[in-house]
Order: structure tokens, then C-alpha cells, then sequence
């Protein structure tokens, strides 16, 4: 019997003393243990995620990358891991420390080549989409891109993917002025890669693109002035299809937002050439149809203006007419202007006739000849126009009202922009139909100065008779006033 209650009393106590034992364990092991989130150690990425739009959405870590909500970690391993998912990469040669265990439903980061579609299962989703308004075709665009197809038949995956232009976690909503893809931003998100030979030489492809339309008139309209109608990459390559359809080479998009000027070209007779690098032809230093350099031409009628005075001031006895005056206003218009043999001579060069070339030296010898005029004729008017803009204003400094002169002025004025861009028909009969015309109302308008400063003129002298006798009849009035005051006024007796 008091065996029987000594074993189950040593029982009892051994039971207990397992059970102190499990706890105490138990107790030992959680005290050193952690629950950690994703952020606890990838405080980084967190961040960045803070300010997406995706966060607002709702969107979090699992999302993409599946996982648990919540890991218990050791504290005592905390750090290094913390310090590993820092720097995953060089994280390698340690791994066996601080790999870290994510779980059976974590999926890991995404392979470059699978992010496209990864962002695609909610932006290709139109119920997903629709709440937010957002369009459902990026993933489709980017299948027909330059980058899509690359990546995807190709399996190059040095490509721009959706998180290179958008970021990986930080993305913000694309009119969002410090998003990637911000107009402005733009030329700096393509630069990462497209300025970069070690990125390029592989394809084979211009590392000169950004450089050159960072310095072209469109670059310097909207980073240096902020002008948001200039076209930015993606304005001409699409935001998600990297080629325009349909287009081959630069010169063919120009149309889009300078209709005028392409109706013209196509009037010319380089249009009939299929291989004719169109717009880059002249508008760029080389004649390569990638070239993305596109520079100004034309300086405003207001700064021909200022310039006009300038040369009007050193050269003081000369006109319009006069040559030394047109050299002298060339070389100091605002921006220098390129005779126009010089662009016709990138491919019309009389002197370069080697070969099949030879055929060409009479059709060389006319471009030539033809753009030397053409180049004549719109610098003749644009001095036309300056001096007669300033002669209007000064006459209208004086006395004399100018109001019809100034709005003929302006009629003048259209007709000299109409100019620069008439020419690009090359078609020289046309133009100097129109010059004409122009030296018609230019002639107009300095006829009409000088009919009003003629009155003027006969106004003065008109004046002389009417002073003469005012003058006459003051002396009469006072010799009458002296005789009658000698006559009527006897001084007083003394
Ligand atoms: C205890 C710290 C810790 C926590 C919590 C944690 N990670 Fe990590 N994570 C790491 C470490 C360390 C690495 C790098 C080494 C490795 O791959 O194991 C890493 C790597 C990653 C990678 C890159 C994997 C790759 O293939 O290169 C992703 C993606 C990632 N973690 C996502 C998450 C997500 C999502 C969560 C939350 C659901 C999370 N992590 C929670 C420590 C952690
Ligand atoms: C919208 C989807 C999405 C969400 C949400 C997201 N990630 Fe990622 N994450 C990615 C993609 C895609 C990559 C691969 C990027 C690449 O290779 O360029 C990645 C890469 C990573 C990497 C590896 C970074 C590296 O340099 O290799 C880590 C770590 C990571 N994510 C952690 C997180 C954490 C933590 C969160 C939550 C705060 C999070 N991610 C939320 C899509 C997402
Ligand atoms: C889980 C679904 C989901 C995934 C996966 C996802 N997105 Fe989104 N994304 C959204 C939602 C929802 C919005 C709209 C958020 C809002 O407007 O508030 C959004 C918005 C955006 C926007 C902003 C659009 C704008 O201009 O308003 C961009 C850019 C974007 N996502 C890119 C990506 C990229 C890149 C990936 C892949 C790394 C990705 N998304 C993955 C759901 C997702
Ligand atoms: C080569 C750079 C580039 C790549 C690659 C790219 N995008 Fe975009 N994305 C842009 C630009 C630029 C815009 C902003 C202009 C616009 O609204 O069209 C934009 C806009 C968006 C928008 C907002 C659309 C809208 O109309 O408001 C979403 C969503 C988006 N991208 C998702 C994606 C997804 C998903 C991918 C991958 C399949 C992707 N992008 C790949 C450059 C890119
Ligand atoms: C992550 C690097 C990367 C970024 C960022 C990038 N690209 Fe690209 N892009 C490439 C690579 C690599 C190729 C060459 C693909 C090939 O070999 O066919 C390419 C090709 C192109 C092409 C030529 C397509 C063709 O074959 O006709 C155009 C146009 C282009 N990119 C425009 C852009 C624009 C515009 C942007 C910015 C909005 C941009 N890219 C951003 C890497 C990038
Ligand atoms: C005014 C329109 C326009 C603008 C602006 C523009 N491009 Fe282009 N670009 C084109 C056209 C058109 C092509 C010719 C497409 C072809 O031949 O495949 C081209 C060609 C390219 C090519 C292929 C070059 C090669 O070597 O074959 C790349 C890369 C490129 N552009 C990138 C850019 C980048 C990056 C920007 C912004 C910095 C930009 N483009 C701005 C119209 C433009
Ligand atoms: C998205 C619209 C857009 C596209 C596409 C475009 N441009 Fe422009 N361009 C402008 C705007 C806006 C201006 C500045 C306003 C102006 O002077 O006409 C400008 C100015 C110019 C100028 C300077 C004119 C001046 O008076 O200073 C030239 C030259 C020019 N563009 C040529 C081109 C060529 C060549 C192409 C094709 C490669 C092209 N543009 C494509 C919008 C565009
Ligand atoms: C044969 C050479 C040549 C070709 C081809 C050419 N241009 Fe021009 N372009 C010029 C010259 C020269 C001027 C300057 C006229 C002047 O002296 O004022 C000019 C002026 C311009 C201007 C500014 C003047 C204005 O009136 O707005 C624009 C914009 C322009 N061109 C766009 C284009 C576009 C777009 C194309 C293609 C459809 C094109 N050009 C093709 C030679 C050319
Ligand atoms: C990018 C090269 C290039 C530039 C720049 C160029 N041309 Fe041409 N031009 C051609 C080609 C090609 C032909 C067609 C030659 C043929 O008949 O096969 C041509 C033909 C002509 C013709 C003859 C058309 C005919 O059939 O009678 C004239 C006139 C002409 N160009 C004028 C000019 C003028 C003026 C300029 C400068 C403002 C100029 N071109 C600049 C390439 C160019």
C-alpha cells in the first residue's frame, strides 16, 4: 500500500517535474524569439512602398510575393538577417547564417523575365481595373514593343520591364510630378540604359539618342522652359509599344504636331523618295534617320527685329537691299542661320561625284542652285519685315496715329512664318509668287507712312501764313493802341 503511494506520489513528481520542465523550456524559447512583419527587416523596400499608389490601393508585401503575415524569428538572429535582406546580393557568401526561411507560400522575388505578366494579373484585369479607372492595355502594348518582343522571343532580359520605367515598389501615379514616368523625368528613365554601351552595344543601338534630344529644340523646350507640348520619348515611342507602328525613322512623327510643314514636304520633290530621311534630313547635322538632334531654324520676327536695329546702327547709310547689310544681318541673326546649300549639300554635293554619282552633277548643280535662292528669298523678307515693323513704331512714336499700318504690319508678319514654312515645298515659283506679295503690302504700308508724313509736313508749313499773320496783326493792333493812346489819353495839367 505504501509502496503503491510512494509510486504514484514518485509518478506524480516526475509528471510534475516534465511538465515544470516542457513550460520552462517552452518559456526559455519564447523569451528569446520574435514575431517579426516583412517590414522588420525590409524597412527599405517598406518605405518605398509607403508612398506608392499601390499602398493606398491596399496593396501589400504578400500581394506580390506571397509569405506568412507574421514570422517568429530568434532575436539573437534578427540582426544579421535584418543586415542580409539589406544586401541580398552580397548576401551569398554567408547565406548559411542568414538565409531566412519565408515559408511554403512565399514565392520569392520575380525573374525580370516574369515581371511583366506579374503586373499584368491586375493591370490586364478590367474588373480590377475599372474601380480606378485605369486602361487594361499596358501588358498588350508591351508584347508588340521593341523591349516585349525582345524579352519575350528573344529572352533578352536587359530590356526595360515594367518596374525599370515605373520603380519596383516606390510607384507613383504617372501624372505624379515625381514619378519616373513624368514628362519631364522621362529622358532620364530611358538614359539609365540607353546611354549605357555596356546595356546597348549588345543591340547594336545609338547610345547618342538621349544626349542628342536632350540638346535638340523639343529637350530644351521642356526641361530648360518646361513647355509641356515639346514631345518627349514616349510621345513619339509610345509609353508601352517602344516603336510607333507604322513608323521607321524619326522624320516620320514630326507630322503629328507640325501638320503644315509635313502637308508642304510632302509637296516637295524629295517625298516622292521613299528612302528621303524626310524632317532629319535638314533639321539635323548628319543625314542618319536616328539622329535625334533636331535643332532650330528660325528666329522669331521679334528678335530679326532687334537684330535689324543692331545692324542698322553700325551700318548707318545702308538698306535692305544692300549686301553688306544682309551678310551683316545673317551673321548676327539669333540663331545663326545655315546658308541652305549647306543642308542640300549633305546629299546634293556637286563636288562628291563618284561613281553613279556622276549622273547626278545636274541635278546636284540645281538643288544647289535652288536652295541658295530659296534661302535668299526668306532672308529678304524676314530684313523686309524688321524694317518695316520699326518704321512703323518709330512714326508711331510722333504725332501721326499708325493703327492701320501696325495691323497690316502684323498681316506682314504672318506672311513671313508662312514663309519659312512655304519653303519646305522647295518650290521656288511659288515662293516668290508670295514674296511678291509680301513686297507688295510691305511696299503698302511705307507708301502709307510716307502719305501721312507728307501731310504732316504740308501741316507745318501751312502754319506759317496763318503765325505771319497773327504776328502782322499784333504789331497793327499795338502801333493802333500806341496812336490812339496819343490821341484820346491828354496827361493830366501839373
Ligand atoms: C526575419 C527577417 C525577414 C523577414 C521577416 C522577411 N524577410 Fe524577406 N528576406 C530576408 C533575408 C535575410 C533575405 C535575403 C536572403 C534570402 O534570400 O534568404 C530576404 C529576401 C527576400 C526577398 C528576395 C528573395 C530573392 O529571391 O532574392 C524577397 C522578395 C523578400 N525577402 C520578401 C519578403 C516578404 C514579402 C516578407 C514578408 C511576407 C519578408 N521578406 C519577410 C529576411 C526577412
Ligand atoms: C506590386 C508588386 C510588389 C509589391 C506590392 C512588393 N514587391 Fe517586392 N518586388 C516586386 C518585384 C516585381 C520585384 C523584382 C524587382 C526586379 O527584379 O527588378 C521585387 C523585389 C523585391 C525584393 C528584392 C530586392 C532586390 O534588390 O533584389 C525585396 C527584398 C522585396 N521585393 C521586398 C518587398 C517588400 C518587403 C514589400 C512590401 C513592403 C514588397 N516587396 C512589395 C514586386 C512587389
Ligand atoms: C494586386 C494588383 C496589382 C498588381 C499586382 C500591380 N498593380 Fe499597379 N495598380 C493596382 C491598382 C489597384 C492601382 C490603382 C491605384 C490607385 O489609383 O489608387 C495601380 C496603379 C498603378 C500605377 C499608377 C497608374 C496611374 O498613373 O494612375 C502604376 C504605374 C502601376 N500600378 C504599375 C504597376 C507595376 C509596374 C506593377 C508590377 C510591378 C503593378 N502595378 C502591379 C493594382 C496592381
Ligand atoms: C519603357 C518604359 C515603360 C515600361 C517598360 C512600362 N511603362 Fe507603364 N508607363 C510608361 C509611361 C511613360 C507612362 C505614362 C504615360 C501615359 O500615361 O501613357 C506609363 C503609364 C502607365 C500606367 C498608367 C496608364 C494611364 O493611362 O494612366 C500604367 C497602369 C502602367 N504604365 C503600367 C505598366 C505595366 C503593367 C507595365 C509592364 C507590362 C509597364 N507599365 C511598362 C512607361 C513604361
Ligand atoms: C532597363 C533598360 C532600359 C530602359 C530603362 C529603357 N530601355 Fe529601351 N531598350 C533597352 C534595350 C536593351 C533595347 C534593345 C532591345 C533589342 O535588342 O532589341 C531597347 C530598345 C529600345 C528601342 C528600339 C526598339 C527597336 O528595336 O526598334 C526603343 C525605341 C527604346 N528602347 C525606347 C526606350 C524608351 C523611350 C525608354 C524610356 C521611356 C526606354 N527605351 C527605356 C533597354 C532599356
Ligand atoms: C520627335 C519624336 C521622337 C522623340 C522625341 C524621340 N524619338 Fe527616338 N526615335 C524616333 C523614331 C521615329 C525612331 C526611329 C524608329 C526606328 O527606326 O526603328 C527613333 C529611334 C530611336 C531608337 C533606336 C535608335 C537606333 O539606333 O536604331 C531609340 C533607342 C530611341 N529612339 C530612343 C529614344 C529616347 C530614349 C528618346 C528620349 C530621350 C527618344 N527616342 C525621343 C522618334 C523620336
Ligand atoms: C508632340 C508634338 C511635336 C512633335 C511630335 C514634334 N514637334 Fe517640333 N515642336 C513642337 C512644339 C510645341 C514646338 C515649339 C513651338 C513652335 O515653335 O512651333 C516645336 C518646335 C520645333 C522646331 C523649332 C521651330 C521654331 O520656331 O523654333 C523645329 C525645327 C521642330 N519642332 C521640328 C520637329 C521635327 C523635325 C520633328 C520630328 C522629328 C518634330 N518637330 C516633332 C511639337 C512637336
Ligand atoms: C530640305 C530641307 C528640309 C526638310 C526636308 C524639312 N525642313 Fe523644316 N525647315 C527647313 C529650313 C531651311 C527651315 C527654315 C526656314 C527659314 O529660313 O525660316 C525650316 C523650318 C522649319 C520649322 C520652323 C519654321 C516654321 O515656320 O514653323 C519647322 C517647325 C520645320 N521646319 C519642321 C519640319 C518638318 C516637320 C519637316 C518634315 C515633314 C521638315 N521641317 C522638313 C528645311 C527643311
Ligand atoms: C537627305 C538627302 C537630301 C537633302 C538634304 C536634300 N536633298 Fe534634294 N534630293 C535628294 C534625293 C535623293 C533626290 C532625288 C534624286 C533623284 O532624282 O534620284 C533629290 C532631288 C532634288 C531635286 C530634284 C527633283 C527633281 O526630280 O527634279 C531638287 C530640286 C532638290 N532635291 C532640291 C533640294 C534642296 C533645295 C535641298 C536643300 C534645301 C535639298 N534638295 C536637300 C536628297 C536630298
Amino acid at each position: 500500500m505504501s509502496f503503491k503511494i510512494v509510486k504514484y506520489c514518485m509518478l506524480y513528481v516526475s509528471g510534475l517535474l516534465t511538465l515544470i520542465l516542457c513550460v520552462g523550456i517552452t518559456w526559455g524559447e519564447m523569451a528569446d524569439s520574435q514575431k517579426v512583419l516583412c517590414a522588420d527587416c525590409h524597412d527599405k523596400e517598406d518605405a518605398e512602398m509607403a508612398k506608392s499608389v499601390h499602398a493606398a490601393a491596399g496593396i501589400d508585401c504578400r500581394t506580390c510575393h506571397g509569405g506568412e503575415k507574421i514570422y517568429s524569428v530568434e532575436r539573437t538572429d534578427l540582426e544579421s538577417y535584418r543586415q542580409a535582406a539589406s544586401e541580398p546580393e552580397n548576401s551569398s557568401s554567408n547565406k548559411i547564417v542568414t538565409s531566412f526561411d519565408h515559408g511554403e507560400t512565399f514565392q520569392g522575388k520575380p525573374l525580370r523575365k516574369e515581371i511583366p505578366e506579374r503586373c499584368g494579373n491586375c493591370h490586364s484585369d478590367v474588373a480590377k481595373m475599372n474601380p480606378y479607372g485605369l486602361p487594361t492595355d499596358q501588358l498588350a502594348q508591351y508584347r508588340l514593343s521593341g523591349h516585349g518582343q525582345s524579352l519575350f522571343t528573344k529572352n533578352n532580359d536587359r530590356v526595360a520591364v515594367c518596374t525599370d520605367c515605373h520603380d519596383t515598389h516606390a510607384v507613383l501615379e504617372s501624372k505624379d510630378p515625381d514619378s519616373s514616368v513624368c514628362p519631364k523625368n522621362i529622358p532620364a528613365t530611358c538614359e539609365r540604359c540607353h546611354s549605357d554601351p555596356s546595356i546597348m552595344d549588345a543591340s547594336n543601338l545609338s547610345i547618342r539618342v538621349v544626349e542628342e534630344y536632350i540638346a535638340s529644340v523639343h529637350g530644351q523646350g521642356l526641361l530648360e522652359e518646361g513647355d509641356m507640348g515639346m514631345p518627349t520619348c514616349s510621345t513619339c515611342h509610345g509609353s508601352h509599344s517602344a516603336i510607333p507602328p507604322g513608323y521607321r525613322d524619326v522624320g516620320h512623327v514630326c507630322g503629328r504636331c507640325h501638320q503644315q510643314e509635313e502637308q508642304y514636304f510632302m509637296e516637295s520633290p524629295h517625298a516622292k523618295f521613299p528612302l528621303f530621311p524626310r524632317c532629319v534630313g535638314c533639321h539635323t547635322r548628319s543625314v542618319d534617320k536616328r539622329d535625334h538632334l533636331i535643332s532650330k531654324v528660325v528666329a522669331s520676327p521679334e528678335a530679326n527685329k532687334k537684330t535689324y536695329l543692331a545692324v542698322r546702327r553700325t551700318l548707318p547709310d545702308t538698306t535692305i537691299d544692300d549686301s553688306t547689310f544682309q551678310e551683316e544681318f545673317v551673321i548676327r541673326r539669333e540663331p545663326p542661320v545655315q546658308h541652305y546649300e549647306r543642308y542640300c549639300r549633305h546629299c546634293h554635293d556637286p563636288s562628291k561625284q563618284v561613281g553613279h554619282r556622276t549622273w547626278f552633277a545636274e541635278l546636284d548643280e540645281k538643288a544647289m542652285q535652288e536652295g541658295k535662292e530659296l534661302y535668299q528669298l526668306v532672308r529678304y523678307a524676314e530684313i523686309g519685315y524688321a524694317a518695316v515693323a520699326t518704321r512703323v513704331e518709330e512714326v508711331g512714336r510722333g504725332i501721326i496715329l499708325v493703327q492701320d499700318e501696325a495691323l497690316m504690319a502684323e498681316d506682314l508678319r504672318t506672311k513671313l512664318v508662312g514663309l519659312g514654312t512655304m519653303q519646305h515645298t522647295l518650290n521656288l515659283e511659288n515662293l516668290k509668287k508670295e514674296i511678291d506679295e509680301f513686297v507688295a503690302l510691305a511696299d503698302q504700308i511705307d507708301q502709307s507712312l510716307d502719305k501721312k508724313l507728307r501731310h504732316l509736313w504740308w501741316r507745318h508749313w501751312a502754319l506759317i501764313p496763318i503765325w505771319a499773320f497773327l504776328i502782322i496783326f499784333t504789331i497793327a493792333l499795338w502801333i493802333k493802341y500806341k496812336r490812339l493812346k496819343t490821341k484820346w489819353v491828354t496827361p493830366l495839367p501839373e
